[in-house]
C-alpha cells in the first residue's frame, strides 16, 4: 500500500534531498580452478589498466579478479579469499588520504556530520562487515537465476506525471539517434495504465515494461520512505531480464546510441562503467573499513544516472550493492547517498576493479549576470571521450519562466560548459561546488521567483558549448526537452 508513491517520489523528492546534502559542500575465481578462467576472454585487447579502472583489488594480489568470465568465478576460493583478509580499521583505512584544507575537496556530506567528528566504533564497523561477508557466502548460486537474463538493454525507473514527460523525451532522443537499443521500463502496480505505455511504445517501439510490484520479481524493494526510493533502482537491475543492463536515469538525455558502450574496450574488460560524480568520500566514512578499503584519493563518488553492469560476470557484486542498498535499519544511508556508492563499495569490498571512463564529467550550464550556473552533467563515452549523456539534474530545480526566458530571450539553456583542465587525472584536485542563484544574479524575472541550484568550478573559465555538441540546443528543443517550460509556476 504505502508503497504506491514511490516512483513520483524518487523522481522529485530524491533531487531536493541531494540538494539538501550537497548544499553544504561549497562552504569551502568456481572453486579450485578459477585464477586461469579470465584467460579465455576473447576479444580482450589489454589497455592501460591502471589508468581506466579503478578499485581496491591490487593492494591484496586481486588485480585480475575482474576480468573472471562468469558470476561463478567468485564463488568459492575468491570469497574465501576476500573474508578472510586482515581486517582494517577506521583509523587504518583513513590514513591513505591526507588531503589538506589547501586542496578544497568537494567532501560529500559536511565535516560536521557526527561520524565524521567521531569515528564509529570498532564493534559496529565489524557487525557490519560481518552482515555482508556472511550475505556473500550464503547468496544462492547465480545458475539457478542465469536463465532469466539475456542481451543488452536500457533499464528506466518511471511513473507518473514528470517522470513520464522525461523518459517520452529519454526515448524521442534515442529515436533520433537511429538506436534499437532496447529499453525495460520498471513502474510501481498501476502508475502505469496501458494508456500511458501505449504512449511510450508509439514513441520508441523497443520498449517493454516490468512491474515491481509484480511477484514474478527476484528481488522486491525492501521498504518505502517518504522521501527518497534509491533502492528501487538496485531492484530494477536485479530484476531487469537484460544481462547487459544500462541503468539510467529518466533526466539522463543519451546523446550516442547507447549500443556504442557495450563495445568500448573498458565495458569488455571490466564488465562495469561507473561514471563519476562531483564530490569524494570522506577519510572517515565507515565504508571503507566495512569493506577492507583504504580510502583512494584517485576515486570521485558515483553518478549512477547511467551505470553499466555484466550481471553474468557481477551477479554477486550487485546482488551485495543491493544489500547494502536495501538494508532494513538503512544503515548506509547515514554516510552513502543512495544507491550510487553501494556499488562502488561493493566492488571494492570483492576486491574486483570497476572500469570508468577516462574522463571526469564536464558541466554544462548557462552563463547569467551573476556568473556560471552548470545545471547539467555531461558524461562521456568511456574511451574516446565523447559526449554520452546529458543529465540535467539540477536542471529540475529550474522553474518554468526561468527555462522560458532562457529558450526564448537567451538562445536556450545549453550556453556553456566547464571542463577541468586536469579531467582525465581522477586524483587531481577539481574545485567544484553547488551554491543557489537567485533574482540577483539572473535579472529580468519575476522578483519572487527562487531560480536555481547551480554547480560551478570556480578556477575553471566557461566556453561556448556549441563547440562541444553543435546546435544541441535545436535536438533538445525537437525532443521536446522543454516539457517543463509549460507547467504552472512562477
Ligand atoms: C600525501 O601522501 C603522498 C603519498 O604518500 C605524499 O606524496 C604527499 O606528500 C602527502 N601529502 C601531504 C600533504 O602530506
Ligand atoms: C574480520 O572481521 C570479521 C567480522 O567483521 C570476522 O568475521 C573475521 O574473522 C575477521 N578476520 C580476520 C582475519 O581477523
Ligand atoms: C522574451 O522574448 C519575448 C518574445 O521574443 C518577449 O515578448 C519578452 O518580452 C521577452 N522577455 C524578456 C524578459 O525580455
Amino acid at each position: 500500500m504505502a508503497l504506491r508513491r514511490i516512483p513520483r517520489s524518487l523522481l522529485a523528492a530524491a533531487t531536493i534531498a541531494s540538494i539538501l546534502l550537497i548544499a553544504g559542500w561549497y562552504r569551502r575465481e568456481s572453486s579450485g580452478e578459477p585464477f586461469r578462467l579470465y584467460r579465455v576472454i576473447e576479444g580482450f585487447t589489454h589497455s592501460d589498466s591502471a589508468h581506466d579502472g579503478a578499485g581496491a583489488a591490487d593492494e591484496f594480489g586481486f588485480d585480475l579478479a575482474h576480468r573472471f568470465p562468469l558470476a561463478e568465478s567468485f564463488r568459492g576460493r575468491h570469497f574465501e579469499k576476500v573474508v578472510t583478509l586482515p581486517n582494517l580499521s577506521i583509523s587504518e583505512t583513513g590514513r591513505t588520504c591526507n588531503w589538506t584544507s589547501n586542496d578544497k575537496v568537494n567532501f560529500m556530506f559536511d565535516g560536521a556530520i557526527e561520524w565524521n567528528v567521531k569515528a564509529r566504533p570498532d564493534s559496529e564497523i565489524n557487525l557490519r562487515r560481518s552482515q555482508w561477508q556472511d550475505f556473500v557466502r550464503n547468496c544462492p548460486p547465480y545458475k539457478d537465476v542465469a536463465s532469466r537474463f539475456s542481451g543488452r538493454g536500457i533499464v528506466l525507473l518511471a511513473g507518473n506525471g514528470d517522470t513520464l514527460m522525461r523518459t517520452k523525451v529519454i526515448l524521442r532522443s534515442l529515436n533520433r539517434l537511429g538506436s534499437e537499443v532496447p529499453v525495460e521500463i520498471h513502474y510501481w502496480d498501476d502508475e502505469l495504465n496501458d494508456d500511458k505505455k501505449q504512449q511510450l511504445t508509439k514513441i520508441y517501439p523497443h520498449t517493454v515494461f516490468n512491474d515491481l510490484a509484480s511477484k514474478d520479481n527476484l528481488m522486491r524493494p525492501a521498504f518505502d520512505t517518504f522521501l527518497i526510493n534509491y533502492q528501487l533502482k538496485t531492484a530494477a537491475i536485479v530484476n531487469s531480464r537484460f544481462a547487459h543492463v544500462l541503468l539510467l536515469d529518466s533526466d539522463n538525455i543519451p546523446v550516442i546510441d547507447p549500443a556504442e558502450l557495450w563495445e568500448s574496450p573498458t565495458y569488455k574488460e571490466y564488465g562495469t562503467i561507473f561514471w563519476p560524480d562531483i564530490a569524494r568520500t570522506r577519510p572517515a566514512n565507515p565504508a571503507w573499513a566495512i569493506t577492507n578499503t583504504p580510502c583512494r584519493m584517485d576515486e570521485f563518488e558515483l553518478e549512477s544516472g547511467q551505470l553499466l553492469v555484466d550481471k553474468s560476470r557481477f551477479w554477486y557484486h550487485v546482488k551485495l550493492a543491493a544489500f547494502m542498498n536495501n538494508d532494513p535499519d538503512r544503515y548506509y544511508d547515514q554516510f552513502l547517498l543512495g544507491d550510487k556508492d553501494t556499488f562502488r563499495f561493493a566492488w571494492h569490498a570483492l576486491k574486483t576493479r570497476y572500469g570508468r571512463p577516462k574522463r571526469w564529467l564536464t558541466s554544462v550550464g548557462t552563463v547569467y549576470q551573476g556568473g556560471y550556473c552548470g545545471h547539467t552533467f555531461a558524461q562521456h563515452h568511456p574511451d574516446d571521450g565523447r559526449i554520452a549523456f546529458l543529465h540535467g539534474g539540477l536542471l529540475k530545480t529550474m522553474t518554468p519562466p526561468v527555462l522560458r526566458w532562457n529558450r526564448d530571450n537567451q538562445s536556450g539553456i545549453f550556453r556553456s560548459y566547464k571542463r577541468a583542465a586536469n579531467d582525465q587525472d581522477p586524483a587531481g584536485i577539481n574545485e567544484i561546488g553547488i551554491h543557489f542563484f537567485g533574482n540577483e544574479q539572473i535579472p529580468n524575472l519575476p522578483k519572487d521567483n527562487p531560480a536555481q541550484w547551480c554547480t560551478d568550478m570556480p578556477s575553471v573559465e566557461p566556453r561556448g558549448f556549441d563547440d562541444l555538441l553543435p546546435d544541441y540546443e535545436r535536438f533538445f528543443e525537437q525532443i521536446g526537452g522543454y516539457w517543463a517550460s509549460e507547467k504552472d509556476g512562477k
